[in-house]
């Protein structure tokens, strides 16, 4: 009895230690120490044993059993500490590899003109308004002395939803919106979208957007429009840009004129960028209308102003050079990049 115990201790013993994986050790626990397994066998078969010996022998039968145990105890931890350096090799991060720059996001061309805009405009004492794309009739034409039968409202450039909703054709829609709140005086600019059914070429899209300005207050002159352009010019273009005022007819504008900005590539000599003229135009303005002062509650006899209006693509076409107006759209990441 002892001799088998010893050599079954031996044989537990071996197979732990030439055992691969858990599994396996497992198995090998189950087969000796198990219900059924080989040492609880002999255990039972104490019985058999001399009274006298049976001490002894259980004794021994339990130091086996510590034996193989133990022996199975760091046979676990062995495995179990070569896996955990396994998965660290397997795990391991290079940290001096260089690492991979992540996309950064940036401004539009366009959002980059009219923050300009705006930061000039704003340190002028203005304040920056919103009006809605889908307009009334009234507010995008008949307020600002449009009447019906005008040729800005020909089918051909507006959009109509309904017979008197439109998507607006000008920010000038927003200037009835802030007037009839009654709040004197007025110096804002109205930046947004607007629509025209316009066919796509480098210099037209049937939407596009544009800058509103609008100024009335007790003594307001065609001075202190000229002034006002004048120094908008300047900031946007360079202190070297001079502007001209060209005569011209808005509805809702008395005097009324274009405005023209030296070019600010050849400084007014003349090159391709101006087409030999030296001046570029820029935008629409004048003094604002009597009539359209009154439709919105405003006596013109206390009360004058000036309003202009402003392309933002032309602005940002303008100051990045780019050539055609398509590109502003259809923001291929290739082109914004650029900017
Ligand atoms: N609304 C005009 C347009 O879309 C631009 C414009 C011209 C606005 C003169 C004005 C202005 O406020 O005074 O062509």
């Amino acid at each position: 009895m002892k001799e088998k115990l010893a050599q079954l201790k031996e044989k537990a013993l071996s197979q732990i230690m030439t055992s691969e994986g858990l599994d396996r050790l497992n198995d090998i626990r189950v087969a000796f120490l198990g219900k059924k397994g080989e040492l609880t066998d002999m255990l039972k078969s104490l019985k058999d044993v001399a009274p006298e010996e049976r001490p002894a022998v259980g004794q021994m039968v339990n130091e086996a059993r510590a034996a193989i145990e133990a022996k199975l105890e760091e046979r676990r931890q062995a495995f179990e500490r070569k896996l955990r350096e396994e998965k660290m090799v397997a795990e391991t991060i290079d940290v001096t590899l260089p690492a991979k720059k992540p996309m950064l996001g940036h401004r539009h061309p366009n959002t980059i003109a009219l923050e300009e805009v705006e930061r000039i405009f704003v340190g002028m004492g203005y304040e920056v308004v919103e009006g809605p794309e889908v307009e009334y009739d009234y507010y995008n034409f008949e307020a600002l002395n449009i009447p019906k039968n005008h040729p800005a409202r020909d089918e051909q450039d507006t959009f109509y939803v309904t017979d008197n909703i439109v998507l607006r054709t000008q920010t000038s829609s927003v200037q009835a919106h802030v007037m009839e709140q009654g709040k004197l005086p007025i110096r804002i600019i109205a930046p947004g979208r607007v629509f025209r059914s316009d066919e796509v070429d480098a210099t037209h899209s049937p939407s596009f957007h544009q800058i509103e300005g609008l100024v009335i207050d007790k003594h307001i002159t065609f001075a202190d429009l000229k002034g006002t352009l004048a120094e908008f010019a300047k900031e946007l273009f360079g202190e070297e840009t001079k502007v001209k005022f060209r005569p011209h007819h808005f509805p809702f504008t008395e005097p009324s004129a274009e405005v023209d900005v030296s070019c600010f590539k050849c400084g007014g000599k003349g090159c391709r960028f101006c087409k030999g003229s030296g001046w570029i135009e820029i935008l629409g303005c004048g003094m604002v209308h009597p009539d359209v002062l009154k439709m919105s509650g405003i006596d013109p006899e206390q009360y004058t102003g000036f309003a202009f209006g402003v392309g933002l693509e032309r602005i940002a076409l303008l100051k990045y050079e780019i050539d055609d107006m398509r590109l502003l759209y259809e923001n291929d990441v290739r082109f914004l990049k650029q900017f």
